[in-house]
């Protein structure tokens, strides 16, 4: 019978070809190894990195203390962005990167590079074997030089004991508590019965209610809210008034609203709703013509525009806000009668 070869994995025990053990290459001492200011010269280029991640991280503090979280900067290529927000993001990454730089140079160039063979074994260790590397630890240790090079040694643990207070510091943003902020929103800025017009988000041209077309969905803002105040300059509450401000605005048939009080509210069937989610406030902007449901895509939390928005899918805890609405008679735009009559968005501790 002639001599078959097995494929490799059918193959027994012990009758694939050898491979020759190539070992291993010959150490090569690097420069720092054998020249002491070369390894010097190392040594502070380490501890030049962690103390340039220290210096970051006292940067991140006090950039959050001391620049204006609505101040803007114009970065060319990137165009307008925050000017907290990019010192912020420019200091920890300097922090982060300069530990994992100096980390990484201090074993290139320091650390002993001694090539070491490592055979497999059964994953249970025995207790010789747990010694022995116990001993290896040691030796890595004392090879490292961490005990031999206090100046390396403290500049790290000064940069890895700093880098967490980045982190800390943003703890601030926890407080103070909103009190009546999160409760009015820029249609309530006239009183509770003050009107306001509802200009279109898109356009920014006040709406009529035959513009409000059956099946779609508009997104609307109030009359005064501009990204550039009176004697244009930006507007530094834009966003936030916004993030409470926005509303959809919808057209059912007046036979299909279920309550009185949402039929008092809305004008012909026209019914204008927080845009922002009650589970955890993202905008809200799919909407099912058939069923009058609005669902938010973060969580599927889904709202039932016929019958007071309420919750009739998903996490969300609550009904969508709804704004009450009328008719200028004499411009014949539509209008928002006073403020929402609960705060909107998610919940928060005193929303009661
Ligand atoms: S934020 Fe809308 S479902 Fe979670």
């Amino acid at each position: 019978m002639s001599e078959e070869k097995l494929p490799a994995a059918h193959a027994p025990a012990g009758t694939l070809d050898p491979f020759a053990d190539p070992g291993l290459p010959e150490h090569e001492p690097r420069r720092t190894d054998i020249d002491e200011k070369a390894a010097k010269r190392a040594e502070r280029q380490v501890s030049l990195l962690f103390v340039i991640s220290m210096l970051a991280t006292v940067g991140f503090i006090a950039s959050y203390v001391t620049i204006d979280k609505y101040r803007i900067v114009d970065l060319f290529f990137f165009g307008k962005i925050g000017a907290l927000n990019l010192a912020l993001g420019v200091t920890l990454g300097i922090a982060l990167f300069c530990i994992g730089a100096g980390a990484v140079h201090w074993a290139r160039t320091l650390m002993t590079d001694e090539e070491i063979v490592q055979e497999r074994h059964e994953l249970k260790s025995s207790p010789e074997d747990r010694e022995a590397g116990i001993r290896e630890f040691q030796q890595g240790a004392a090879d490292s030089g961490i005990g031999r090079r206090p100046l390396i040694r403290r500049t790290m643990i000064g940069a890895m004991a700093l880098v967490p207070l980045s982190g800390v510091v943003l703890l601030r943003d926890l407080g103070p508590l909103p009190g009546n902020k999160l409760r009015h929103t820029f249609w309530g800025r006239k009183g509770p019965e003050g009107r306001t017009v509802i200009i279109n988000e898109n356009t920014g041209k006040p709406l009529k209610p035959d513009h409000i077309i059956k099946g779609s969905l508009t997104m609307a803002k109030p009359e005064g809210l501009n990204q550039e105040t009176e004697d244009h300059q930006p507007n530094e509450h834009y966003l936030a008034e916004m993030g409470k401000a926005v509303i959809l605005l919808v057209r059912l048939e007046p036979d299909e609203i279920k309550s009185k009080k949402q039929l008092e509210w809305s004008y012909q069937g026209i019914v204008a709703y927080s845009k922002i989610c009650t589970h955890v406030g993202c905008p809200i902007g799919l909407y099912e013509q058939q069923t009058h449901h609005l669902l938010c895509p973060c969580h599927q939390s889904t709202f039932d525009l016929a019958d007071d928005g309420a919750v009739v899918f998903g996490p969300a805890a609550r009904s969508l806000p709804q704004l009450k609405i009328t008719v200028n008679e004499s411009t014949g735009f539509l209008e928002a009668v006073g403020d929402f009559a609960e705060p909107v968005g998610p919940s928060f501790w005193e929303r009661g």
